[in-house]
């Protein structure tokens, strides 16, 4: 009698003509096991790009608010890919679409329609007010395309001369990793050594109208961008009205309004959009994040036709920017979002966990910052901020330190009332094992 192994050979080489040999191969690949955090640590380490320096958890599967690693245990997810996975992970009418939508058609590049594009941009301008979608991948292109809008329109409509144009950011702005995000940056992380810069980009204190105005008097300034909240420099909130004020200089000096809402738009901070808390409405919208909940990169750049017009055909473009599988993906991530009503959610939730982090002792924080579910804490230097996210993830949380000693919490905007206490009873714990 043939022996299971050689049986199971003898079919495979008649069925699909793999021999022996490599038949080998692929039984070894089929029960290869899965590997420890402690070796998924140690593979990135050796043959990644160290551009990173993730906290030691790895993960392999999600639902709604929760994570689980590799060796089986549950943690809450208190970051949220920084923003993107506002939806919850996984969430099943979004993947539905996604496997719907990649049976038939994923890509076919601008140089054709697709039966998905039109409708995806039709749905989205009327959602969010404007006349015109341009569709992107990542956060930061979303950013540059805005920024490239803005030249063009500051040459061709407001008529400031040849390379003359201006676009000014605020400090501690964060928008990305290219050339020209870092160019504007304020983070010597995200500078040092990357010279030469792009020129044109100007800074201004972030919150202060006065220095804006000053700079926005120049008829060379095509633009301002802004973080309606200043995400990564720590959840940084302008005082009221600052948003209102933005809104009306840069009408008076003729200067285009961009609204970096990558992180803070869809839900997080408690609406749809974070400028809607001023009842404002900037010249372009950068979408990203949360826009495909978390499943594909997917940004997209909104403009009414005055500032969108001055893109015509070849002047720019991507190949994945706007694909089939981008489009059905974004629009249920939207129609979830407003569904759910996950910014209401997010509303709902912001006093709980506000008084649920106020529970920590007082000296050992210096202050607690949020909107919606957009919360940091700014730690005592007595205490280590990374070391409290260890902690954290010991217990069952997962969160991040940014800029030393705040820690940014940003729960998926689908968490319930009950799994958010419980989250922030963690976090107060985690506080009270330094006493
Ligand atoms: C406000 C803001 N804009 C832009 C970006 C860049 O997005 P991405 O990482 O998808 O390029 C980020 C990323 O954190 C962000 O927070």
């Amino acid at each position: 009698m043939l022996s299971t192994r050689r049986a199971i050979s003898k079919v495979c080489e008649l069925l699909y003509g793999i021999d022996s040999k490599n038949l080998k191969g692929l039984i070894g690949m089929a029960s290869q096991r899965q590997l420890s955090s402690k070796e998924i640590f140690a593979l990135e380490d050796k043959c990644g790009c160290r551009n990173y320096a993730p906290l030691a958890v790895a993960l392999s599967r999600g639902e709604g608010p929760f994570v689980w690693d590799v060796e089986g245990k549950k943690y809450f997810d208190f970051l949220s890919a920084y923003s993107a996975v506002n939806q919850g992970h996984c969430h099943p009418r979004i993947i539905q679409a996604l496997k719907e939508q990649a049976d038939v058609l994923t890509l076919v590049s601008r140089a054709f329609y697709s039966d998905k594009l039109g409708e995806y941009e039709k749905f989205m301008t009327e959602i969010f007010g404007f006349d015109r979608l341009l569709p992107m991948n990542t956060g930061v292109e979303g950013g540059e395309s805005a920024c490239k809008i803005a030249r063009k329109w500051g040459y061709d409509v407001k008529k400031i001369p040849e390379n003359q144009a201006k676009i000014i950011f605020a400090k501690g702005n964060f928008w990305g990793r290219t050339l020209s995000a870092v160019s504007s940056s304020t983070d010597p992380d995200c500078y040092t050594g990357f010279g030469p810069y792009m020129p044109g980009l100007m800074v201004v204190p972030y919150n202060d109208i006065q220095a804006l105005e000053k700079e926005l008097q120049d008829p060379n300034v095509a633009a301002f961008m802004v973080e309606p909240i200043q995400g990564e420099a720590g959840v940084i909130i302008p005082d009221d009205g600052y948003l209102k004020k933005v809104r009306e200089l840069c009408t008076k000096y003729n200067v285009l309004w961009i609204a970096d809402e990558v992180q803070t738009g869809l839900g997080r901070t408690g609406k749809l959009l974070a400028v809607e808390h001023e009842g404002v409405k900037p010249d372009i919208l950068i979408l990203g994040k949360a826009l495909s909940g978390g499943v594909l990169p997917v940004s997209a750049v909104l403009a009414n036709n005055n500032v969108m017009d001055v893109i015509k055909p070849g002047t720019h473009g991507s190949t994945y920017g706007g694909n089939p599988l981008a489009c059905a993906v974004a629009t249920e991530a939207i129609k979830v979002l407003l569904e759910e009503k996950l910014a209401e959610n997010a509303a709902l939730l912001e006093p709980i966990l506000r008084a649920e982090l106020e529970k920590i002792p007082k000296d050992m924080v210096t202050a607690i910052r949020g909107r919606g579910l957009m919360f940091a804490i700014d730690v005592h230097e007595s205490i280590p901020a990374y070391g409290v996210c260890q902690r954290l993830k010991e217990a069952g949380l997962l969160a991040k330190p940014t800029h030393g000693q705040t820690i940014r919490l940003a729960p998926p905007l689908v968490i319930t009332e009950q799994q958010l206490r419980d989250g922030a009873q963690l976090i107060q714990k985690a506080f009270q094992s330094y006493k």
